[in-house]
């Protein structure tokens, strides 16, 4: 791996211009690298991708789309922005894709509007079965501007049952039928749910923001070889490229959607952002990356059968992909919220998450949520894996007891210490305690 996250001419710029932005960046420096990342939305991304966006492209207004924008100068960014909607193409065997959304949310809003009228309705993923916000959380302003009808899944199998879907289908007729998820961990099964979109007339939509990378890998199904209308995926979780959202769809429905980000919804596009997913397409149609993405589920399945034999409840019993969820109460009497703080103590960076119907609140849920590709990113294998299930079922054994949390946290750094963050490595030209504290 390369050695640099920024140049360090910049950096001595920054620590002299702004000594406390200067001492938090190094600071999380520290903490990403001493720690072990399960949250299973986050990544370490490409150490290239912080070479775009720290660059003159964070500079450049290119309203509209390449060929026809609204100002002057734009040979480079028209360059970069047809690279990564043509490397998107191909990547996801998609016939139109759209590279600008800021973001998830904005993304997910635009497809919305693109495709569909206010009052609209949506059948999507029950929320605490899964679902996202912006799949119709009563506080999502999305929620206000369609219907959502839900559907959940069974319990403690984690399966859809498709006859319940097909009813609700029949009896709410919806415009849009939409599958993906935020936290749910096993494989979903594409070509039910465009055989009952069929049926009623309805536009298929997957969101696989959580497994782009996977699906981009080949370790998981291409909801488009199904015939979907329309897909959308954030580019920095499995992925590992900036933050950012880009759409994938059919062919017919280009005009309506690229009208839906711009003007719809934003003016400028993140230029800098969209040069780096342009990047990550390119490094995501590699062999190197079909194998970090087949071994993000093996770590998953290996993390996921290490926590089940120490005794921990995993909602579904097991996983397809890159995350678990695991009821904390059920098996350690802590809810997800004092669960997560342990870890946290203990090194180990994770969230709290509802289980199917919770009975307890959002911000103090029945369990926790983790997955694997940071820590594969970080080049961790089986023995990690089984290292780390292991200090995490001992940390939640003794959630209340500082001074075993602190002899955890060693361990898990001396875990950590041997795998450096993709990016930030230790022979930098700096240290960053000694920079830290200046
Ligand atoms: C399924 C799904 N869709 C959309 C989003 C929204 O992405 P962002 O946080 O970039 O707005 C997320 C983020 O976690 C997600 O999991």
């Amino acid at each position: 791996m390369t050695n640099f996250t920024y140049s360090t001419a910049a950096l001595e710029q920054l620590q002299k211009s702004d000594p406390e932005i200067f001492k938090a960046l190094m600071d999380e420096e520290v903490r990403q690298s001493e720690g072990i990342e399960l949250i299973p939305s986050e990544n370490y991304c490409f150490p290239e991708v912080y070479a775009l966006l720290g660059s003159v492209f964070n500079n450049k207004y290119s309203e509209g789309y390449p060929g026809r924008r609204y100002y002057g100068g734009q040979e480079n960014t028209d360059i970069v922005e047809n690279l990564a909607r043509d490397r998107a193409k191909a990547l996801f065997r998609a016939e139109y894709a759209n590279v600008q959304p800021l973001s998830g949310s904005p993304m997910n809003q635009a497809v919305y509007f693109g495709l569909l009228q206010p009052g609209d309705t949506i059948l999507a993923m029950d929320l605490s079965h899964g679902g996202h916000l912006t799949h119709g959380a009563p506080v999502s302003h999305m929620s206000k501007i369609f219907n959502f009808v839900r559907y959940k899944t069974e319990q403690p199998s984690g399966k859809i049952d498709f006859d319940k879907v097909r009813t609700l289908a029949q009896q709410h007729k919806p415009k849009m039928v939409l599958c993906g998820f935020s936290s749910y961990p096993r494989e979903l099964d594409y070509a039910s749910f465009k055989k009952i979109a069929d049926e009623i007339g309805a536009l298929t939509f997957a969101d696989v923001s959580h497994i782009g990378g996977l699906i981009a890998g080949d370790a998981l199904a291409n909801p488009m070889d199904f015939g979907f209308d329309v897909m959308t995926t954030t580019t920095h979780k499995s992925l590992r490229g900036p933050r950012g959202g880009m759409i994938l769809a059919k062919k017919q429905h280009g005009p309506a959607l690229d009208k839906a980000v711009f003007p719809g919804l934003q003016g400028g596009p993140h230029m800098h952002q969209v040069a780096a997913t342009a990047l990550t397409m390119k490094l995501a149609a590699t062999d190197d990356f079909k194998l970090y993405a087949r071994n993000v589920i093996k770590n998953a399945k290996i993390l996921a059968t290490t926590l089940m034999e120490g005794g921990s409840q995993l909602v579904t019993g097991g996983t397809d992909n890159h995350m678990m969820v695991v009821n904390t109460v059920a098996w350690f009497n802590l809810s997800g919220d004092i669960a997560e703080k342990a870890l946290d103590a203990a090194g180990i960076t994770l969230n709290k998450q509802m289980i199917p119907d919770d009975p307890l609140p959002p911000l103090k849920p029945s369990g926790i949520r983790l997955g694997t590709p940071a820590a594969t990113a970080r080049d961790m294998g089986e023995n990690e894996m089984k290292q780390l299930g292991g200090l995490m079922l001992r940390t939640l054994r003794a959630a209340d007891n500082a001074a075993t949390l602190a002899k955890l946290r060693e361990e898990t750094k001396a875990i950590c210490d041997r795998f450096p963050v993709p990016g930030v490595t230790k022979d930098r030209p700096f240290d960053h305690k000694a920079r830290s504290a200046a």
